[in-house]
């Protein structure tokens, strides 16, 4: 199916793993994804010898890791420093090939990420050293504008600090509905967290954009997630089920956070994911340049090739 159009979105499906009337479909799918989830880091890494030319061995280490826990980290060789044009073909041998045009992405679709001083980035917190809370990236997209697929290289790593954390959206999922299936459903909700007009850019006009936290790719039928803990310029459904069910995730989101996994990359590493939930950690660049973190991020409308659930016939 095409990307390009959008698409009309099942909020709350009757069957398959994600369908409330379906237990034993989901016990299956919970058994089985527990089963292979990781217990540690070092399972989800991947040598690659050159990002340009991605192997059918490297190409297949990746995809096996994000299907247990969507996303993997790679690891180049830093004696030959990887170029934009070389992420961009990373990317498409994994199946990513529609960026997200958001305001700040470049004709190119690669973000430079940096703390930045003087540009009007500056007051946008991706482009300072300050943390940032959980989330997964377009939150702010409508769910047919949505986030699936996200490249993080890093060029070069802060002096100190700038790690992240990672979560599988669907360890979140069985959280959440393992405590109250009623959560799942206020979740899904098309109209759950809205993101006022205006909020996130100032100058700049967007409209308010409505929708669920969890929705299936209308692709794949794989769960997708949409959140974010800023408290600021989010206006959540005003009522009781939906208000206990954002209070189970902000609780769940805590530290410590179970099935998470601290990442700290160094240059020449990078995350390729399934746009999972992350946070980062403040950082402190040194006085060199050569100290100074640098990051490039790619955001497509697509998942991973060959991570779905479905293909496993799963789904
Ligand atoms: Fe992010």
């Amino acid at each position: 199916m095409s990307r390009t159009q959008p698409q009309s979105i099942e909020c709350a499906p009757q069957s398959g793993p994600f369908g409330l009337g379906d237990s034993s479909v989901y016990a299956r799918w919970r058994a089985d994804k527990l089963r292979h989830y990781p217990r540690n880091l070092e399972q989800q890494r991947v040598s690659v010898a050159s990002l340009r030319r991605l192997n059918p061995s490297e190409r297949e280490q990746i995809v096996r890791a994000c299907r247990r826990t969507n996303f993997a980290l790679y690891q180049t060789d830093t004696g030959v420093p990887s170029s934009m044009e070389d992420l961009r073909a990373f990317g498409k041998r994994l199946g990513l090939v529609h960026f997200d045009r958001h305001l700040w992405a470049p004709e190119e679709g690669i973000v430079t990420l940096r703390r930045e001083v003087e540009s009007s980035r500056a007051r946008y917190i991706p482009y300072t050293d300050r943390a940032m809370k959980w989330h997964t990236d377009g939150y702010y997209n409508s769910t047919d504008n949505a986030v699936r697929g996200v490249v993080m290289h890093c060029v070069i790593p802060a002096a100190k600090g700038g790690g992240n954390w990672l979560l599988d959206p669907e360890m979140v999922y069985i959280a959440v509905r393992d405590a109250n299936p009623a959560y799942i459903e206020a979740l899904m909700q098309p109209d759950v967290m809205t993101i006022p007009e205006n909020s996130l850019e100032p100058g700049v006009y967007r409209p308010a954009v409505s929708g669920p936290v969890f929705s299936l790719d209308p692709a794949g039928g794989d769960l997708q997630m949409r959140y974010t803990a800023r408290t600021r310029s989010i206006v959540w459904k005003d009522d009781a089920i939906t208000r206990d069910a954002v209070a189970f995730l902000e609780q769940l989101l805590t530290a410590p956070v179970s099935f998470a996994f601290r990442v700290r990359l160094e240059a020449g590493e990078g995350i390729v994911c399934n746009n999972v939930l992350h946070n980062r950690e403040a950082f402190t660049d040194g006085a060199d340049a050569n100290r100074q973190r640098l990051l490039w991020r790619a955001r497509y409308r697509d998942r991973i090739a060959g991570t779905s659930a479905r293909q496993d016939g799963k789904l």
